[in-house]
This record gives structure tokens, C-alpha cells and sequence, in this order.
């Protein structure tokens, strides 16, 4: 057996042994999780040999996050997912210490991806510093892997040089990755090659023009429409600044032009979605060229619930696709694929809400898909609310304030979640919602995937209500679906 070999199958071991402590009380039923134990970032996303595959950052010993391996799942329709088994693990001097974030290509029937060996200079942990190196690894069946070494070398001086994401742009084969510079600014860096071996340095790509932002994660740059979309995480000691940066780990996004080697934003930085938990999305192109996205419903800083308890931590948000509206604006829609979830619906119809009015919908509620649509012109509701993971002690809200034009997603600020409240600017005339509910997570679509909102979410104890109520006055409810999901795991054979 190669090392390689003998770390996957010990990487396999220690996750079934963790597999017998899961709790499933808010594990998903249709977002991407691991059997057990942590995730992070959405890793290689492709469709090959007929299947779509989706990796992703993942410690199979512990919830916690330690030497990243890549998980995998496949699938034929974004919406039912197969367990792979583990498809890479630390093994050699190079990724010793974990094997991070990449991306992958199909090349010639085969898979190739690319991702960051991590190594610690101290040999211990990262307080001595990172060695970071871009590598690459193939498969002729997307399951199993070759290593093949590394491709762009470690850079003498910097610490933080990570993600590479590959892409054929019609001539040659191109990677970015995030930096640290030496002056600690957060750039991009551009790679060209002919071959996928040989890889030689076009620049910097882009930096980021704020200079408390000392390095920037998992970037993603390709075309919409007539543009070009920059995608990554901004790392920056700075506070939050109002509405944007709340979290721990934020994703921003820029719409502008790209030459082939450097990317000039015509757009401020703006979030891509403005929920608690959504950071390190990738986007692919799917076979009837839609772009596609996935990002990470997660935390690193503060400890989750289910990572303390349940031996579990991490999911993946539901697949998106990503359109420029009629102002260029970027939308994230939940891809059509996911209508197939629905297995019965229970409709409402249209009704009105009066002063202070609560009308409950489902006593108890397993994964849902709430489809909401309120004609705000007609009501004077200071607030409309729709409450999920309601269990009496708490509940997840996603509110409409017409006070302060925006949408909420409030998770509280008791018990096991109390992270308080995320708000997203809204205004309209009418509100039309999406709203995606799993055992331990919830994602708001707003106007058609102007506005997205994600968060995991874990209710207490006992049944889950879903609620509408208002607050200040009266609303007009001009639809209201309850759609009950199906789970989207494949049986294991
Ligand atoms: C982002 C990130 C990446 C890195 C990976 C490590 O969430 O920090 O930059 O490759 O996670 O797990």
C-alpha cells in the first residue's frame, strides 16, 4: 500500500468510529454534511463521467477542524447525494499537514485537482508559520487519486499563498489563488499553463483595495453575461463595518472586466449573502452551462452547538445558480434541480393578517421549503414575520422590517444558537421569498435571489412550528406554500 493508501483507509477508520456518536437531531437532510466529524469550504466542484462531484474540506477524526483530507459526494441531479469514500488525506512531505482548499478540471477523461499542501513550520501547528505549495492529484475514475506532486512551489518569504482554482479559458489552462503579500495585502495571484504540469506566473491579478485586508481566501473568477465576477473571503482585523463584515469569515463579491491578467472592478466590494454562516463558495459550469455555486454553511471561530454535542460540524448551502440581473446585478438563485425535493405541498392560499396577528402553519415541521409572497403595498405591518424551528422556548425568524427596510434572519439571543440577528437592505413594493429549512440550517432567497440570507440554526427541544404573524399592523399574504423536503441521500448500498 502507498502512504497515500494507508492514510485514507486509517482517515476512514477513525470516521466510522465517530459515525456511532452522531446525533441526528439537527444533522441535514438535504445539504451536503459529512458522515461525521468537521467540514469547511466546498473543494473541486465538477461534473464528470456523468456525475456531478462535490469534495470538501474535511477532518474525519473529530468535529473539530485538524488536518483537512478532502471529503466527497457525488450525484447525478444536485439534488440526491452519494458518499465517496474519502478522496484525499495528508501523506506526503508536501501536504503533511493538511490537504486545503482547490478546485478541479476535466482533461482528456480525466480529473485532475488542484489544492494547497499545507505544512507547518514548526512542525506542530501554525504558530510558527505556514509552507504553503499549489499540488495536483488525478483520477481516471474520479474516485481514486494519484498524487502528483507539486506544481507551483511554496513562496520563500510568505506564509499564506492558498486555493488555487483552475480554468481552460480557450487557450491555456489558468489558476488563481489567494495571498499574503509581503507588505500583508490581500492579492490574487495568475498562473498560466499549457499542460496542467508546467505552471509560470502572470502577476497579480487583483489586490484588494483596502488595506486592512491582509490576505484573501478561495477565489473565483469567471464570466456572467458580458463580465467577469470576482469571488473570495477577505481576512481583515478591522470591525464590522454596519450591515456588512459581521461574521467571523465573510464573502464578498465585485463585478468588472477581466484581460487575461489583471481583474479592474467596476463595483465596490458587496456581500454575497448576508446570513451568519456562508463563506469559501466555488462556482462550476454545469453541462448545459449554467453557473453554478456552492459555499459553506459553517463557523470557525465560535464553537456550534452541534459540534460540541453531536460529533458533527459544517454543512454545505444548496446549490445555486448566479445570473446578472437587468442592472448587472448579481443574483443567487437555489438551482431549478431543486424543486425535485418537494414531496407534498401544503398551500395556504392568500389571506390577510391583521394587527398583531399570529397564524401558525405547520405545528411540526421536518425539512421544508417555504415559497412566501407578501404584497407590502397593501399592509401597514411595521414588521411581517415568519418564524421557523419554532419550539415555543425559541425560534429562528426571518422577518420583513419596514422601519429600517430590511430583511432579518434572527436567530436570538438565548440557548444554543443565540447568535443575534443578520440584516440584509430590502425594499419593494412586494416580498417574495424562498425560504429553506433543514433540521439545522436556514436559507432565505429573497426577490428572486437579489437578497440571499444563510444560517445555521439549532432549535431546542420538541416539535417545530412554522409561524406568520405581524407586527404594528396588518399584512396581505398573496401566497404561502409549505413544500415538505424529502431527504436527498442516496441509500447506502
Ligand atoms: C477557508 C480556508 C481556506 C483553506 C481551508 C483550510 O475556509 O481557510 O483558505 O484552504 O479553509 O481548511
Amino acid at each position: 500500500m502507498s502512504s497515500h493508501e494507508t492514510a485514507l483507509t486509517r482517515a476512514e477508520e477513525s470516521n466510522r468510529a465517530l459515525q456511532n456518536q452522531l446525533d441526528p437531531r439537527w444533522y441535514p437532510q438535504f445539504h451536503i454534511a459529512a458522515p461525521a466529524g468537521w467540514i469547511n469550504d466546498p473543494n473541486g466542484l465538477c461534473h464528470f463521467d456523468r456525475r456531478y462531484h462535490v469534495f470538501f474540506q474535511h477532518h474525519p477524526a473529530s468535529p473539530q477542524w485538524g488536518p483537512m483530507h478532502w471529503g466527497h459526494v457525488t450525484s447525478e441531479d444536485l439534488v440526491t447525494w452519494r458518499r465517496e469514500p474519502i478522496a484525499l488525506a495528508p501523506s506526503e512531505a508536501y501536504d503533511n499537514d493538511g490537504i486545503w482548499s482547490g478546485s478541479a478540471v476535466v482533461r482528456d477523461g480525466r480529473l485532475e485537482v488542484f489544492y494547497t499542501g499545507n505544512r507547518w513550520r514548526n512542525g506542530v501547528d501554525g504558530d510558527g508559520g505556514l509552507i504553503q505549495s499549489q499540488c495536483r492529484a488525478t483520477s481516471a475514475d474520479g474516485i481514486h487519486f494519484t498524487k502528483r506532486g507539486v506544481v507551483v512551489p511554496a513562496v520563500e518569504g510568505l506564509d499564506n499563498v492558498r486555493d488555487p482554482k483552475v480554468w481552460w479559458d480557450g487557450e491555456r489552462w489558468l489558476m488563481i489563488f489567494g495571498v499574503e503579500s509581503a507588505d500583508h495585502r490581500g492579492q490574487v495571484w495568475l498562473y498560466a499553463s499549457e499542460d496542467l504540469e508546467a505552471w509560470t506566473s502572470q502577476g497579480v491579478l487583483y489586490e484588494d483595495p483596502d488595506p486592512g485586508v491582509y490576505m484573501l481566501e478561495c477565489p473565483d473568477l469567471f464570466p456572467l453575461g458580458d463580465r467577469w465576477v470576482l469571488i473570495y473571503g477577505p481576512m481583515t482585523h478591522d470591525r464590522p463595518r454596519g450591515l456588512t463584515r459581521r461574521n467571523g469569515h465573510n464573502v464578498t463579491h465585485l463585478i468588472g472586466d477581466f484581460d487575461g491578467r489583471v481583474f479592474t472592478a467596476q463595483t465596490e466590494p458587496a456581500p454575497l449573502d448576508w446570513g451568519h454562516h456562508y463563506y469559501a463558495p466555488q462556482t462550476m459550469v454545469s453541462p448545459d452551462g449554467r453557473r453554478l455555486m456552492i459555499g459553506w454553511l459553517g463557523e470557525f471561530a465560535k464553537p456550534l452547538a452541534s459540534q460540541t454535542a453531536d460529533a458533527w460540524s459544517g454543512q454545505l448551502g444548496v446549490p445555486r445558480e448566479l445570473s446578472l440581473d437587468e442592472n448587472g446585478h448579481l443574483r443567487s438563485r437555489p438551482v431549478a434541480e431543486l424543486v425535485g425535493l418537494r414531496e407534498h405541498s401544503e398551500d395556504a392560499g392568500a389571506f390577510a393578517l391583521g394587527l398583531n396577528e399570529d397564524r401558525v402553519l405547520i405545528d411540526d415541521a421536518g425539512p421544508v421549503e417555504i415559497e412566501l409572497e407578501v404584497d407590502l403595498a397593501a399592509g401597514d405591518a411595521e414588521r411581517v414575520e415568519l418564524r421557523v424551528h419554532d419550539t415555543g422556548a425559541m425560534a429562528t425568524t426571518v422577518a420583513y422590517d419596514d422601519l429600517t427596510q430590511t430583511l432579518a434572519l434572527d436567530l436570538g439571543s438565548r440557548g444554543l444558537q443565540g447568535r443575534g440577528v443578520r440584516y440584509a437592505p430590502f425594499a419593494g413594493e412586494a416580498l417574495a421569498l424562498r425560504v429553506f429549512v433543514d433540521q439545522g440550517s436556514v436559507e432565505v432567497f429573497a426577490a428572486d435571489g437579489a437578497v440571499s440570507l444563510s444560517s445555521l440554526s439549532f432549535p431546542s427541544a420538541g416539535p417545530r412550528a412554522v409561524a406568520l404573524g405581524t407586527v404594528g399592523g396588518a399584512a396581505s399574504i398573496r401566497r404561502c406554500v409549505v413544500h415538505r423536503l424529502r431527504s436527498g441521500w442516496e441509500p447506502r448500498s
